[in-house]
């Protein structure tokens, strides 16, 4: 096994079987060795720093109906919010005064959030803090839309792909949803130049190595500047809400093939991967992930936005995150640095 993990180091690439071998049980040793090869990618390219983002949760509407998620549609148990213009700048203010250099604003599809609104409130963000980055969650919209975004000042766009493959996604969401149109969002933002993030949910249910693979094989292509995974968890009021959620160790297999995959790639230990095991961010760091994304939503909304059950930190404040985070972060040997934190291209240079 070990010289198919020197194999995807050395040549960013494994044939369909050996994935497949990577992926299913693997020894100790052989996972102890794959997560050392991802930390010594990791560090010769960002060293031991570790990237914060600060997360603004800033609606939990959504048009959308996907079967995993806690904020669907149809979710009638969940009271909605939305943070006004307002409150989500004094996020910003708080943030960037705990040494926040990237917001990303995440939220469900929520057509109050039209253009016009969004463009204002990057602009005014870029106005406050020329020095910030501004990363959008905001899912599916037009190319029209993406570009309008992205002149407002917009720099990156996370849209996890959730699955690769056609059918799985179609057992993840119901037929309004489409893979294509999906994909074709990715591709539009990479078109449009903005840092791109696209991902997956681990142990999603339905899925299969082959799957997985497939997931491995977009991110060869698509060649995103971000990718974050983290474990599915079921969520109580959902259709999926007795299904099995997905485990540490294949998260951290995952994390480990993916830096070795993508060697400069900005990859977060998720905040899913801290909720199903108590030190699952640490564990994320040492075995290749390089950014962590704490909360800075005001502690009124947290618990609202559930996207799965037992989500942590939903009764922290920002800056009792941030200690608690730096704390963690200085156990694994990282540390945390106040940074844009762009990604860092094949020459060495940072993208802007
Ligand atoms: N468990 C884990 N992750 C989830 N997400 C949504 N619902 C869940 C869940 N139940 C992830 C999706 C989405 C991201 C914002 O959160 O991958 O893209
Ligand atoms: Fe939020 Fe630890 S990261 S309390």
């Amino acid at each position: 096994m070990q010289a198919i993990i020197d194999k995807l180091e050395l040549t960013h690439n494994l044939s369909d079987d050996e994935f497949a071998a990577l992926l299913a049980t693997i020894s100790p040793d052989d996972e102890k060795y794959l997560s050392q090869r991802a930390r010594k990618v990791r560090e010769k390219c960002y060293g031991r720093d570790v990237y914060i983002r600060g997360l603004i949760e800033f609606t939990n509407y959504c048009r959308n109906n996907c079967y995993y998620c806690g904020i669907r549609r149809d979710n009638a148990h969940v009271q909605r919010y939305r943070l006004t213009a307002g409150q989500i700048l004094s996020c910003c203010d708080s943030g960037y005064q705990l040494g926040f250099r990237t917001f990303v604003l995440q939220g469900g599809e929520d057509a109050y959030f039209t253009d016009e609104r969004l463009c204002e409130l990057i602009r005014e963000i870029k106005r406050r803090y020329p020095a910030c980055a501004i990363t959008l969650s905001v899912g599916e919209r037009s190319k029209d839309s993406y570009q309008r975004l992205f002149a407002a000042g917009a720099d990156r766009y996370l849209l996890r792909h959730e699955t690769a493959n056609k059918g799985h996604y179609e057992a993840l969401h119901p037929a309004e949803m489409s893979f294509c149109h999906r994909l074709q969002c990715l591709r539009d933002l990479k078109e449009i130049g903005y840092q791109v993030g696209c991902g997956m949910m681990v142990g999603s249910p339905g899925q299969k190595i082959e799957h997985l693979i497939q997931d491995l094989r977009l991110l060869q292509e698509l060649q995103p500047e971000m990718v974050g995974i983290g474990p599915f968890i079921p969520q109580h009021d959902t259709p999926f809400a007795q299904e099995a959620g997905g485990t540490v160790s294949m998260t951290l297999r995952l994390l480990s093939i993916i830096r070795l995959l993508l060697p400069n790639v900005l990859l977060p230990a998720t905040t899913a991967l801290g909720t199903i095991d108590p030190k699952g961010r640490e564990k994320g760091l040492l075995a290749g992930a390089n950014v962590l994304m704490p909360n800075l939503s005001p502690t009124e909304v947290r618990k609202k936005y559930a996207l799965y059950d037992h989500k942590i930190c939903t009764g922290e404040e920002a800056a009792e995150c941030i200690r608690c985070l730096a704390a963690r972060v200085e156990s694994t040997g990282y540390k945390i640095v106040v940074s844009r934190g762009d990604h860092i291209d094949k020459e060495g240079t940072k993208i802007r």
